[in-house]
């Protein structure tokens, strides 16, 4: 097999879906430090210098209904990327369960080991932690749906819905921290990751194809896709259940 280029790139996300990101992150951030220092879950000197409690609560809950309406909207009448980008997060195949050993040794020896091939846009674990932020993000929107819309004096369901959107809100914290953990290209595993989405949205193809060999595939000429497997080492088992092309990948990766 030929020796790759390991300074090739692929693109992975371009300009529009990273500045939506920004957006999306951005306004994510505000409202879970608004939230929080409303909760009095931050020390009180932080809530005095990011303007105050009442502040803070306002803030809170104005963006969060705009945020909330502009999310819901977007995907129910704005591009029908939204609804794929949301079918993408959470289909997963019979093969993906047997992935998750495969990648925790990949985590731990990336020098060593290959994650087993699976067929995503996301690989499996990346889909859980989408799957639980969008699911505790709903439970999220409709309890808050249900705190502003609560008729005056209904104070046992404003108490359900508080303690609803509460827990809901540390789910969702859990899960997006792992997210950020991964998505900041600390971990030698994912070195420079952040590019794609804080960058000029590239890849080396080489991780690329370690993360996400079906997809890449799909994005390379087949030359290319030959070089790329050139160059990674271990050989993950093929995952049953996955299409032919996944297990043709990990059969193309030498021993
Ligand atoms: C601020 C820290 C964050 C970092 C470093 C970060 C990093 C990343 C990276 C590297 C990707 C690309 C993953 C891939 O291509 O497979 C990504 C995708 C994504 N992130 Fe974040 N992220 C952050 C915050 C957030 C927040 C707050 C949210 C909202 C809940 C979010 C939601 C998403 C979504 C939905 C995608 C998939 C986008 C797509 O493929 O179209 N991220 N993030």
């Amino acid at each position: 097999m030929r020796r790759p280029d390991t300074r090739q790139t692929i693109l992975r996300h371009g300009p529009v879906v990273r500045i939506a990101h920004a957006l999306l992150a951005l306004s994510v951030i505000v409202l879970i430090v608004s939230g929080l220092g409303m909760a009095e879950r931050l020390p009180g000197q932080a809530v005095s210098m990011l303007g105050g409690h009442v502040w803070l609560g306002d803030l809170h809950r104005q963006l969060g209904l705009v945020f909330g309406v502009a999310v819901a909207g977007l995907m129910l009448f704005g591009p029908a990327a939204g609804r794929r980008l949301i079918r993408d997060m959470c289909r997963f195949r019979r093969g993906d369960a047997t992935w998750f050993r495969s990648f925790v040794r990949y985590v731990l020896a990336p020098s060593r080991h290959r994650p087993q091939s699976h067929d995503g846009r996301f690989d499996p674990g990346q889909r859980i932690v989408f799957a639980v932020i969008l699911g505790s993000a709903a439970v999220l929107t409709v309890s808050a749906a249900a705190l502003y819309l609560a008729p005056v004096g209904s104070t046992s369901l404003l108490a359900w819905a508080l303690r609803i959107h509460v827990v809901a809100a540390v789910i969702f914290i859990a899960a997006l921290a792992v997210h950020v953990l991964v998505g900041v290209g600390l971990l030698a595993s994912h070195r420079n990751i952040g590019r794609v989405m804080f960058g000029d949205g590239r890849v080396k193809q080489g991780l690329a194809y370690t993360l996400w060999p079906t997809w890449t595939a799909g994005q390379i000429t087949d030359s290319n896709a030959d070089a790329v497997a050139g160059q990674q080492h271990g050989t993950p088992a093929a995952a049953s259940g996955h299409t032919d092309l996944a297990r043709r990948l990990d059969k193309a990766r030498p021993e």
